[in-house]
């Protein structure tokens, strides 16, 4: 059977590494797929850039519409990121009738409901496996393999940047520039490492999870992020005394009232497998009603592991092709008359659990006001330690657990402490979770 023809747009670290794993494969890919999958053309802007991968048989083109709109490429491969020019590629390549695969988490996020809308009516796939969580097939995990289950909640380490950078300033004391250095000469930080280091990265990710998971529209905008610039070694040193761990998680929980999406540094307890995964590994814990918590590990960026998502996609995508698209897997999991739009939560809305940090005058009476404060905003507080001033000086360390509470009721509190006179500086907060 005549080969499966691929066009690759961008061919950078997922593009090269796409490139490789195809070449190298290519038999047993070919016995997976049923055809053989050549790439035959492929774009990036410096065509005299020296490349991960070699580019014989491939023609190269400084223009990506020459391959989108060229007759001959049954499967368009979307690496080049970002949302505009992205986003006119992939809707172009879906108006000549191609099937696209796409590592581009941003512009699933923001625009797949209507790149979906419009795969719909030409009957072609979008695939998305490499945009969340690098090489875990994860969307394949809850997409198909957790379909039996409603979805409760999943937590997951979905930047690897971001945990690349919270482990090596854990565990060599690194300093925080230094390693995102390091993570974009590595080829995973994303083009604007501000998504990354700031949570929006994690965002876009965490919004497909959620939709996947819950059958519910993409819609980022509603994503609470904060990223991981504030954390302090002082308070990953206070948390590790504490038994916890911090690290950055996505979030999204089912409750009564709303769907809960939140990218934030958490504490989790350092017994769960999750709050081991370092570097720039990453995990993502999935909860359904009839299987219990399931966890899926892996590298979530990098030329290969990121590849072998992409790669698998266009397995499925050759597999699939020449079936109706009504019997093929949805996009977003759910058939798409069946999304619902279940609220998403505001952040004032949210429960958790806090690590609070403050510094206060050491003498009698601070600590009294400061309960009193959480007391009148029914905050509870699970533990609390008082450390040494530091030589020379009257101030103290204070560090608090509490049990769950509403957002808007710690911000509440947290300004009240803050007026304090007694209180110096600002109360450091992080929220935690014990994933249980
Ligand atoms: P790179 O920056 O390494 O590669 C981007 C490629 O696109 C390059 O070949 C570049 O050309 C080309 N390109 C960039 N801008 C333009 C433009 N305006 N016009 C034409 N071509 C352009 O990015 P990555 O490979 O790291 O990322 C690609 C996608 O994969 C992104 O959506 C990213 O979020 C996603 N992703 C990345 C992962 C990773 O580990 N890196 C993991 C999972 C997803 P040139 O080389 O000539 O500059
Ligand atoms: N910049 C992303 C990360 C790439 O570090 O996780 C993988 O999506």
């Amino acid at each position: 059977m005549k080969p499966v023809t691929v066009g690759v747009l961008g061919l950078g670290t997922v593009g090269g590494g796409t490139v490789n794993v195809l070449k190298r494969n290519a038999g047993e890919i070919a016995r997976r797929a049923g055809r053989e999958i050549v790439v035959t053309r492929a774009s990036a802007r410096d065509l005299n850039r020296t490349r991960i991968c070699a580019t014989d048989g491939i023609t190269l083109t400084a223009d990506p519409f020459e391959i989108v709109n060229d007759p001959d490429i049954d499967v368009v491969v979307e690496l080049i990121g970002g949302y505009d020019l992205a986003k006119q590629l992939v809707l172009t390549a879906i108006a000549n009738g191609k099937h696209v695969v796409t590592a581009n988490k941003a512009l699933i996020a923001l625009h797949g409901n209507e790149i979906f809308a419009e795969a719909s009516k030409k009957g072609v796939m979008v695939m998305f496996e490499a945009a969340v969580a690098g090489g875990i097939p994860i969307i394949k995990a809850i997409r198909e393999g957790l379909a039996g289950n409603r979805i409760k909640w999943l937590a997951g380490i979905i930047n690897g940047t971001g945990n690349f950078i919270l482990t090596e300033m854990r565990d060599k004391g690194r300093d925080f520039a230094d390693v995102l250095g390091e993570a974009q000469a590595l080829g995973y930080a994303e083009a604007d490492p501000t998504f990354d280091v700031e949570g929006i990265d994690a965002g876009h990710k965490l919004t497909i999870l959620a939709s996947i998971a819950f059958g519910i529209p993409l819609q980022f905008e509603k994503v609470f992020t904060e990223g991981i610039t504030k954390i302090t070694r002082l308070d990953v040193e206070y948390a590790e005394a504490l038994g916890y761990r911090i690290k950055n998680l996505g979030i999204a929980r089912k409750t009564e009232e709303g769907i809960e999406l939140r990218v934030h540094p958490t504490l989790i307890p350092k017994r769960r497998l999750i709050a081991n995964v370092d570097g720039v590994m990453n995990a993502v814990l999935v909860c359904g009603d009839a299987v219990g918590p399931t966890l899926y590990y892996g590298a979530g960026a990098g030329a290969e592991p990121t590849a072998s998502a992409v790669v698998a996609d266009l397995v499925d995508v050759v597999r699939a092709m020449t079936s109706d698209p009504e019997n093929r897997v949805p996009h977003l999991a759910f058939q798409a008359d069946a999304i619902a739009d279940i609220p998403v939560l505001p952040v004032d809305e949210i429960k958790t659990a806090y690590y609070l940090r403050l510094t206060a005058e050491d003498k009698p009476g601070v600590l009294a006001d400061v309960s009193r404060i959480l007391a009148a905003h029914n905050i509870s507080i699970e533990a609390l330690i008082q450390k040494e001033p530091p030589q020379g000086e009257t101030s103290v360390p204070i560090i608090m657990l509490t049990q769950l509470t509403l957002e808007k009721e710690m911000n509440a509190a947290i300004a009240a402490i803050e007026a304090l006179t007694t209180v110096s500086g600002k109360v450091a907060r992080i929220r935690l979770e014990t994933l249980g």
